[in-house]
Parts: C-alpha cells; structure tokens; sequence
C-alpha cells in the first residue's frame, strides 16, 4: 500500500484533546489502504517551560522530512506570567510557517446543514480564504525605541513583496477557477497605499490570465458588514496575513463557530511539507475538560489527505463530518465526536 510519513505537533491546552481524534479519525479513513507512520513532537509553550526549547534547528530540520504535518495549537493562557505573550507564537507557529514556506494559508468556511449560524438569515455560506503566510505584518519587521518612557515608540513594519503577493493571487484565482468563479480582494488601499495598491495592481495584473474569474475589492472595514448581512456573496477571499486572520474568526463564527474552522498551511511549490491545523487556538478557558469540539481538527485532517492525493479519503472524512454534524443534538464529549466520525469512515 501507499505509505505516509506524518509529524504530529499536538500543543499545548485543547491541542492534544482534538488532535487525539484527528489522528484517530484519520487513520480509520484510510484503514489498511495507506500505511501511516506518525512521528510525535512535543512543542509548544508546556515543552518551552520545560525545555527552553521554542522550536530548535535540529527539531526543524526533522519536521522537514515529513510528508506533512498535522498540528493542533500552541500558547499559554493569556494571564500566564511565565510564558511571555507572542514568544511560542512568534518562535514556534510563525517560525514554522515562515521556514516552512507556507505562503497560502486556505481557510475554508462553510454553513452545515443543521448548524445554528448567529446570522437570522445566513443564505448559503460557502467560501473559502486565501490568507497569505509569510509576510505582512506578521515578519517581524519592528522595534521600539525609548522603551518604557511616556516617549515610547513601536513600530510593526508590513512586509509586502510583489513575488510573496503574485504567488499568493495566482494561488486565490486558480481555486476560484475550480469554484464558483469569483474572486474578491480585501484590504485597505485606501489607508495602506503602498501595500494596498501593490496588492491591487497584483489582482489586476493576473485576473487577465483567469478571464473566466469575475473579480471585485473590498476594503476591509466594509467585508465585515458583508460577512455577516450577505455573506453569499463570497466564493474566494484572498487577503493578507492580519486581516485573514481576523477576517476568518469571523468567519467561524458566522458559520457555526470556530470549533469548526479547519485550516492547510500550503506550500504550494512542496519545497517542504505543508502543515494543517484548527483555525482556534489552545483554548485554556475549556483546556482538559473533554469539552472542545475536535470537528475543526479533523477537518484539517482531511485538507491534509487531500493534499497529499488522497482525495477520496478526504471526502470520505467530510462526508461523515458532514453527516455527524447534521444529527447533532446535545453535547459529548471530545472522544465521543472523534469516536462517531471514526465509527462512520470505518
Ligand atoms: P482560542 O481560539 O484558543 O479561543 C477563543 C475562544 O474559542 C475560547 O472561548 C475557546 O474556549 C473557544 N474555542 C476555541 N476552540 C474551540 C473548540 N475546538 N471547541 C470549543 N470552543 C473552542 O483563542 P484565544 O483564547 O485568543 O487564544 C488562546 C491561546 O491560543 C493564546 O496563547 C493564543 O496565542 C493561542 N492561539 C494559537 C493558535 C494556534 O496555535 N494556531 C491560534 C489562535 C490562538
Ligand atoms: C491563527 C493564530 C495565529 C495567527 C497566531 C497564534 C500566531 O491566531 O492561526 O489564526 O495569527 O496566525
Ligand atoms: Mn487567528
């Protein structure tokens, strides 16, 4: 059979309660069709706290020579004194993405049948974003100078380059052309001109080579009213770092919440593995309760079969998420969702 190498970064909080189920849910998918080798990493804020570990050349180097990765979440509670905020994030998450090479990050969302949406009147919610990876103001790229006095000054540079933009459009115009055809740019040109209008020119430069793809702006500010009174009206958002961030927690919530939300960190090249994970994080306000929904972590389970070719796994996985999700009625625990959906792609 079809032999897979996967590393699995469990994390910190929910992270290894919805992981459990991915794993489990994702081996009983493809029984004995794929041979599925798992190697365990421990990182995350606990590790670093334990080790002083973040995420070292040496572990780096080992993550590369997976097929992929499939990755619950990291970080401490947010009154967590011992663990500095932005340190597991910075020198774990994004040091993954960035070395990695993870330029598209493929949030997809969509309204389930039977799922409550807080939306009176939600219509058919079925888009995907196309949040690019390694830049913006995500790099990095800032400082503080008189740090501490009432003179203080912190800047967060955004980094926009015409190749790390081009390749992430491309990427947003190929999946609409497989869509439903539609393509809409979100951001700001009319505050951040420089990256606004680099992204905008962008858009307009490669719509010419998907003539088929209709495509539209919106500013962002603006996105969000229709993201909860017309949200229809999206098939393919392709946007930058911070506000695909943003833009796809609302998007969560609109579409039945974020226990749901599953994410792919692409590279799209596959000069590395890619890497899927939940689009929520640890969670510490539930962590060790049983309570999270692992619907979110298996979902990104099945992104991950489907990028490694193994379509009719992934669909088998969805399909039953699909179905699980619509006979929903009361609560159980994390292990009994992962339990069902394993039970039904069995
Ligand atoms: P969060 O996504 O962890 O939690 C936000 C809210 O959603 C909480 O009330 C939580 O209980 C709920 N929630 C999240 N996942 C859920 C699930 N599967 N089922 C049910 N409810 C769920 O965001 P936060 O509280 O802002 O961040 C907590 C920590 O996680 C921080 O340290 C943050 O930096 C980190 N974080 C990590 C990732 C990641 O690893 N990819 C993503 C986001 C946040
Ligand atoms: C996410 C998270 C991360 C992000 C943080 C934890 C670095 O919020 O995956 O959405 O901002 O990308
Ligand atoms: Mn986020």
């Amino acid at each position: 059979p079809r032999r897979i190498d996967l590393a699995v970064i469990p994390g910190d909080g929910i992270g290894p309660e919805v992981t459990t189920e991915a794993v489990k849910v994702l081996l009983a998918a493809v029984g004995t069709d794929v041979e599925v080798a798992l190697t365990e990493y421990e990182l995350g804020a606990e590790h670093w706290l334990a080790t002083g570990e973040t995420l070292s050349d040496a572990t780096l180097a080992a993550l590369r020579t997976h097929d992929a990765i499939l990755f619950g979440a990291v970080g401490a509670a947010p009154g967590d004194t011992l663990v500095p905020s932005g340190l597991i994030e910075r020198e774990f998450l994004l040091k993954l993405r960035f070395s990695l090479d993870h330029y598209v990050n493929l949030r997809p969302t969509r309204l389930y049948a039977g799922v409550p949406s807080p939306l009176a009147d939600p219509g058919v919610v079925d888009f995907v974003v196309v949040r690019e990876g390694t830049e913006g103001p995500y790099t990095g790229n800032g400082g503080t100078l008189r740090g501490g006095t009432e003179h203080e000054v912190a800047t967060e540079v955004s980094l926009n380059t015409a190749h790390g933009v081009e390749r992430v459009v491309r990427d947003a115009f190929r999946r609409a052309a497989g869509r439903r055809g539609k393509l809409t740019l979100v951001h700001k040109h009319n505050v951040l001109v420089y990256a606004g209008h680099l992204w905008k020119r962008i858009v307009e430069a490669v719509a010419f080579e998907f003539p088929e793809v209709e495509h539209d702006y919106l500013h962002v500010d603006a996105a969000m009213i229709f993201l909860v009174t017309d949200p229809s009206r999206f098939d393919v958002i392709v946007t930058d770092n911070l506000f695909g961030d943003i833009v796809t927690d609302l998007a969560a919530a609109v579409s039945g919440g974020i226990g749901l939300a599953a994410s792919a960190n692409l590279n799209m090249d596959r000069s590395a593995p890619s890497m899927f994970e939940p689009v929520h994080g640890s969670a510490p306000d539930i962590a060790g309760r049983q309570i999270a929904d692992p619907t979110a972590a298996i979902l990104s389970a099945a992104l991950l079969l489907r990028h490694l070719g193994l379509d009719g796994h992934a669909a088998r996985i969805e399909q039953a998420v699909e179905a699980d999700i619509a006979s929903r009625t009361g609560t159980r625990t994390t292990t009994a969702v992962g339990d069902a959906i394993a039970a039904a792609v069995s």
